[in-house]
């Protein structure tokens, strides 16, 4: 390990910790002002989901884009982690038995092994809103433009235009729905809406709080989008390349179950130089950010070289 990764890696558990911390209080018992009351299990439930585990890679995103603007503190690590609450919910529905019918996530049983399926279709839904009320609380930006900027994102991100169109995507790439034939355009559109859009929110609610002009902007989502790309390919090698020891979730499920990625269309060499093409591309996409961004940059080489 270089001095530099061994710097990033103790960054990104840094960040993890805070988010953990900060989740944690997000999904205590005691429910806050505006609410009924917090039921036990549902809480139990959730925190199963939510807590202890996971990379924290969407709110260290959020965190390190922020600070290329100045922005540290609470604001960054509020939309970090409601992007990461959001997150959450999609992994919850997305193990379910009507869609990837998983086990095993993050090392341990999936909710809906450790509770029930309602409980886990609950959980989803309430991680989902409890990500929103996150931001649209004034102690995450006290400007309201900021934060209904922050709420517009992300529901773009995540919704029909975004995750939840992109899983629709995915299903139908089983062939569930009849034949599916998938084409390099259509399994990097899927990947695009199914994790590109919302790690690429993460990094552009990072430029939303540091008040980035519109050009900067651009230029961060465009090193987002290539982030999430890379991203959703190295899954895709790690689901035919490792194991569920090494990983903390079933592996072989995309060969399985027939269904298209990168690493079919491409073969494992072909999506190994893809992967090297959108590093080099969301790299250049941080041309004249200049040393601020060496986190963001290793982090894209992170993302690529990860084992989990
Ligand atoms: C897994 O995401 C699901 C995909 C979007 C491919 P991560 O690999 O970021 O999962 P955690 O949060 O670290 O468990
Ligand atoms: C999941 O993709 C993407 C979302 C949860 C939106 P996968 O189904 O490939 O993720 P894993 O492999 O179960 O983590
Ligand atoms: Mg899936
Ligand atoms: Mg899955
Ligand atoms: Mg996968």
């Amino acid at each position: 390990m270089t001095p530099s990764t061994s710097t990033f890696t103790a960054r990104l558990n840094e960040a993890a910790g805070v988010v953990e911390a900060s989740l944690e209080a997000l999904l205590s018992d005691k429910a806050e002002q505006g609410e009924i009351a917090r039921p036990a299990r549902l809480m139990a439930a959730m925190r199963h989901g939510a807590l202890g585990g996971g990379k924290r890679l969407r709110p260290f995103l959020a965190i390190e884009t922020a600070r290329l603007f100045g922005k540290t503190g609470e604001g960054p690590l509020r939309a970090g982690c409601a992007v990461e609450l959001l997150h959450c919910y999609s992994l919850v529905h997305d193990d379910l038995p009507s869609m990837d019918d998983d086990d095993l996530r993050r090392g341990r049983p999936t909710v809906h092994k450790a509770y029930d399926e309602a409980t886990a279709i609950l959980v989803g839904d309430a991680l989902q809103t409890l990500a929103f009320e996150v931001l649209a609380d004034p102690e995450t930006d006290s400007d309201p433009a900021i934060r209904s900027d922050l709420v517009l994102g992300l529901a773009r991100a995540s919704g029909l235009g975004g995750m939840v169109g992109g899983q629709m995507l995915d299903l139908a790439a089983e062939g569930r729905y009849g034949a599916a034939d998938l084409g390099e355009a259509d399994v990097r559109l899927l990947q695009m809406m199914k994790t590109g859009a919302i790690l690429t929110f993460s990094v552009e609610a990072g430029a939303i709080l540091g008040r980035a002009d519109a050009a900067t902007r651009r230029r961060l989502v465009e090193y987002g989008r290539a982030l999430g790309a890379a991203f959703q390919v190295a899954d895709d090698i790690l689901d035919r390349e490792s194991s569920a020891e090494a990983l903390g979730k079933r592996t072989g499920k995309d060969l399985e179950k027939g269904k298209a990625t990168l690493v079919d269309l491409l073969g494992l060499d072909g999506a190994r130089r893809e992967c090297r093409h959108l590093v080099e591309k969301a790299e250049a996409a941080l041309d004249g950010f200049g040393p601020p961004a060496d986190t963001l940059r290793e982090a894209v080489r992170f993302v690529v070289e990860r084992q989990v």
